[in-house]
């Protein structure tokens, strides 16, 4: 008898993100030089603040590279709960609780509050959506997460939120995500509140609020969050990802109510031991330091010229499309069914945002990652958080790609 593989394990999907970044990988070690506008983070263009360097170099030489305690450092969990109170959050250091990265923290979250052994076991996720929503519900309890589509602005539409867990006893959990990955949205504080009135009416189904884009807004929005209104439900997820451009580094974190995080500390050590402590020192150092935001919304900054860069030549190459501006994180994800249905030049149609995604990086070898891997076809979504230089011959590109197309 062969070794088994989980049957959990072998229903999930690799990463599509990833996977095209394998395939721009391998353009490019055959020498194309590829325009990437699908992997979703800064670095190189943005690096890490030199602040958190030198702290994680400071930290090596003075051999701080123990285990640093199943929640974290005390140091970085406080420094994280300091952070918070200067989003309007009251968190103690008892309800935060260090992960190795914000996707590995949303993991302990469903491994803590998800349960396959009973009815209510279901994540609800709305769509378009960031695709591990979709894969961690299956690791930890087997069932694929119920979805549930937002309207033509990517925003959930709480009357619908409403009725779903009225007429459905399955779903433990929903997760909400603002900024938005793939689509930019922002969930302001009205749309929070009516939402927060839906799910205060069903106190045994928790909140999943995804904020790791929580410090890039544009165009005056400002930071809302639904745990501000329903803290003995909600679990925030953040971290160092997106919002310092460490990707790499592998911090993220969990605030909750008391009573969960304490069972999810427990998960994390189990699971996990702790962050490496080096990374740990860099975050907290960066937190105490970055009291006013002048590094954070230095990095917006920098976010929103690319941005507004990139809405204007695409809007110049391909206007046919139509699209919503992002207000926050850094995606952009426009509607592009009026070039699917075309031929290309060998004759083939292109069917679908898949084929029209695969066609601009065939032809003129610019990376998006197509809106169905998102669960919205007919979009594509193009990362911006890439050089002036690289947007702007990427939407040269992007427009000798559609126009190759013919009726
Ligand atoms: C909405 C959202 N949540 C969580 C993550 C996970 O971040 P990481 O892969 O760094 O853990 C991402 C990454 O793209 C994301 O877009």
């Amino acid at each position: 008898m062969p070794v088994c593989i989980s049957p959990w394990a072998r229903q999930l999907k690799s990463s599509p993100t990833l996977e095209v970044k394998a395939v721009a990988d391998r353009l490019r070690a055959d020498g194309v030089p590829v325009l990437d506008l699908g992997i979703g983070e800064m670095n190189p263009e943005i690096p890490v603040p030199s602040l958190i360097k030198q702290a994680m170099v400071d930290a090596l030489d003075s051999d701080a590279t123990h285990y640093s305690g199943e929640r974290g450092d005390p140091e970085l969990v406080s420094a994280i709960s300091e952070d918070l109170a200067r989003f309007g959050l009251s968190y103690s250091d008892q309800q935060i609780v260090v992960c190795p990265g914000p996707k590995d923290a949303i993991f302990k979250v469903a491994l803590t509050i998800l349960n396959s052994t009973v009815r209510r076991r279901r994540l609800l996720m709305f769509t378009p959506g960031y695709e591990s929503f979709e894969n961690i519900p299956v690791l930890v309890t087997g069932d694929p997460p119920i979805v549930l589509p937002t309207d033509s602005n990517f925003l959930p539409d709480p009357s619908k939120l409403d009725e779903l867990l009225k007429t459905n006893d399955t779903i433990a959990a929903v997760v909400l995500n603002s900024p938005n990955n793939p689509t930019g949205a922002v969930y302001k504080k009205p749309l929070l509140r009516d939402l927060a009135a839906v799910l205060s009416q069903h106190k045994d189904v928790a909140v999943i609020s995804d904020e790791v884009y929580r410090t890039i807004y544009y165009d005056d929005v400002e930071y809302a969050s639904i745990a501000s209104l329903l803290p003995e439900q909600t679990f925030i997820v953040s971290g160092m990802s997106k919002e310092v451009s460490g990707t790499g580094l592998r911090l993220g974190f969990v605030a909750g109510p008391k009573k969960h995080i304490g069972t999810l500390a427990v998960v994390e050590g189990n699971a996990s031991s702790c962050v490496n402590l080096p990374t740990q020192r860099g975050y907290a150092r960066f937190l105490r330091a970055d009291g006013d935001f002048t590094e954070r919304h230095s990095i917006r900054d920098q976010l929103c010229v690319r941005r507004d860069h990139l809405l204007s030549r695409f809007a110049e190459v391909a206007p046919r499309a139509k699209w919503n501006r992002p207000q926050g994180a850094f995606y952009f994800f426009p509607d592009m069914t009026a070039y699917i249905g075309q031929q290309d030049a060998d004759g083939h149609v292109i069917e679908n945002d898949l084929d029209l995604s695969r066609h601009i990086l065939e032809t003129r070898h610019v990376v998006t990652i197509p809106g169905t891997l998102f669960q919205r076809p007919g979009h594509i979504r193009f990362a911006f958080a890439q050089s002036i230089e690289t947007i702007d011959r990427a939407m040269e590109h992007l427009g000798e790609a559609l126009a190759l197309l013919r009726p």
